[in-house]
């Protein structure tokens, strides 16, 4: 079964052919990130544009490299929410004129559960033994720009909601963190960066713990550096990565705690981690010692499936077909 998958829910513009929801075909992804960088963050109204300018070409792309022609589609799945407005639409927009052409079954995705069904995917030609993949139950952790939420995944039909943060998205406060101290956009790259070289000093930032919660705060940690940066000015580079280290090992310790715990209450003894954050180097390696001491399996994707892509949606949408 080959399922067109659609994503504009933010700054990319993204298509792809995925085959019996596994096996990715094509993969497109056109961005605008680069025109948002000089204001520090995503303006809407740009990336809605550049959507309608790229979506035609992408999905014709997507078509060509998986040498299967739209006529030969079994279903189009696109992303309905959450996202900008107008971003969405475009997807949405198209995907519906393309499924009322062609007359195939259209399939509505939900962005965040997309995201964590990217582990699933292979570009390979051969399925990969399935001792590769997690089984459901299983829990779910999402960490992007937009979104920070643990689920219990029952199927993939099945998301139970666990808990999720009360203010920023771990993403967000990463490039808020960056924006502070004047290190660029989008942020969580460059963190992950400059952190890497940085073993000991004296700074501690503390997250919010949200006891008795599966919940998240990112507010006040930000807020935290903001001040400490306005009473510290003139900062030097070394003083920066301190900075940077402190709040990132904070960040990746609570969202430690909180996986661990879900799964021990749970009792799940595997967990999916996706979003643009997933691709934190620290956040991989913690997460992944960490689980792997209680007999936890800890499934991240490839980093190029931690970004917004479209071969998620395909994905996902095949259990939906299917269903
Ligand atoms: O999943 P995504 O494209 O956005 C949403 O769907 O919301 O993720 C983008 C976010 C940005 O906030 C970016 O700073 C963060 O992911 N990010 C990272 C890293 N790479 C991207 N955060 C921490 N470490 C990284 N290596
Ligand atoms: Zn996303």
């Amino acid at each position: 079964m080959n399922i067109l998958g659609i994503e504009t829910s933010c700054d990319e513009t993204a298509a792809s052919i995925v085959k019996d929801g596994r096996w990715i075909r094509s993969s497109v992804v056109s961005s605008s990130l680069g025109e948002h960088k000089k204001y520090g963050g995503i303006i809407p109204e740009i990336a809605s544009r550049r959507q309608l300018e790229a979506i035609n070409i992408v999905v014709r792309r997507a078509s060509l490299e998986a040498h299967c022609g739209l006529p030969r589609l079994d279903a189009i799945a696109v992303t309905r929410a959450p996202g900008l407005i107008g971003s969405l639409l475009v997807g949405l927009s198209f995907a519906r004129a393309l499924s009322f052409t062609l007359r195939k079954p259209l399939i509505e995705i939900d962005h965040v559960q997309a995201h964590l069904y990217a582990p699933f995917l292979t570009d390979a030609v051969k399925e990969k033994a399935a001792a590769g993949r997690p089984g459901l139950p299983t829990i779910g952790l999402i960490v992007s720009g937009g979104h920070t939420s643990l689920y219990l995944i029952k199927s993939w039909t099945d998301f139970k909601l666990l808990g999720k943060t009360r203010d920023d998205a771990a993403g967000e406060a990463f490039d808020k963190v960056a924006r502070i101290l004047n290190l660029g956009y989008p942020g969580g790259p460059v963190i992950d960066r400059m952190a890497r070289h940085v073993s000991d000093h004296p700074l501690a930032f503390n997250c919010a713990e949200l006891p008795g919660t599966y919940d998240f705060s990112f507010s006040g940690i930000k807020t935290a550096i903001l001040y400490y940066h306005q009473k510290n000015k003139n900062q030097d580079n070394t003083q920066k990565t301190h900075i940077v280290h402190a709040f990132q090992e904070s960040v990746v310790s609570i969202l430690v705690k909180k996986c661990l715990a879900a799964c021990r209450d749970f009792k799940s003894h595997s967990l999916i981690v996706g979003g643009g954050v997933a691709a934190n180097s620290r956040l991989r390696q913690a997460l992944g010692e960490a689980a792997i001491s209680r007999g936890i399996k800890v499934f991240f994707p490839p980093l190029n499936l931690c970004m917004d892509n479209a071969a998620m949606v395909a994905g996902i949408a095949y259990h939906r077909l299917k269903n």
